[in-house]
């Protein structure tokens, strides 16, 4: 489950992608729709790539570090999730500013869109994102995911409603 694209390498996490998780993590440009922030300090950011490691030793899948020409431009990838208290995957993106605009988040995720398509589509893919989120909505329609009102969840935070897109929930 480590595949590559046309452009990139999707590699399985390992500790030594500290350094670019922080970079891309840290980076307020990166979260500019995030309510949670940038992350806030090194080890914040050794935390949460432990986390993701944990997942690919405990689900054999996960987020992987996506290099272009041998450096790390991003993170993308699946992990398990739940949406409406129902079992499901989330398609997870974030890529270096520098990087960005050259379809390549894109087609991380569409590399694991066909890995869910494959392997893991007994629970459904869901992507989440914030209304002025437009990058990011563009990107999961790219990967071939519907644009799911029905599953919207309201929040309090100043940017609003988490808008969805899925791929195999089913519709009422
Ligand atoms: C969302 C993100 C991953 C997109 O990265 P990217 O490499 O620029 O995306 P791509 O080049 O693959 O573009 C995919 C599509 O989105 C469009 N797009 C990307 N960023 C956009 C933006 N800010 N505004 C409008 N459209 C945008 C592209 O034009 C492309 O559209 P097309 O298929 O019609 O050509 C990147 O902006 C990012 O890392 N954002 C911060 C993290 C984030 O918000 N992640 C999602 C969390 S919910």
């Amino acid at each position: 489950m480590t595949p590559r694209t046309t452009r990139l390498s999707l590699d399985r996490l390992q500790s030594s992608d500290l350094d670019a998780m922080w970079r891309i993590h840290s980076d307020p440009r990166t979260n500019v729709h995030n309510p949670a922030g940038p992350l806030p300090d090194r080890k914040s950011a050794e935390r949460r790539l432990d986390e993701w490691m944990k997942h690919w030793r405990e689900h054999g899948f996960g987020y992987w570090s996506v290099r272009h020409d041998g450096r790390i431009i991003g993170f993308a990838g699946l992990r398990t999730s739940a949406w409406n208290g129902r079992s499901s995957l989330n398609l997870y993106y974030r890529f270096d500013p520098e990087a960005w605009g050259h379809g390549y988040a894109a087609e991380a995720a569409t590399a694991a869109v066909d890995i869910w398509r494959s392997t893991l589509a007994k629970r459904p893919l869901i992507a989440y994102t914030k209304s002025a989120n437009v990058g990011s909505q563009k990107t999961a329609l790219a990967a071939g995911l519907e644009r799911r009102p029905d599953l919207d969840q309201f929040t309090t935070d100043p940017e609003g409603a988490d808008i969805v897109f899925a791929l195999g929930w089913p519709r009422k």
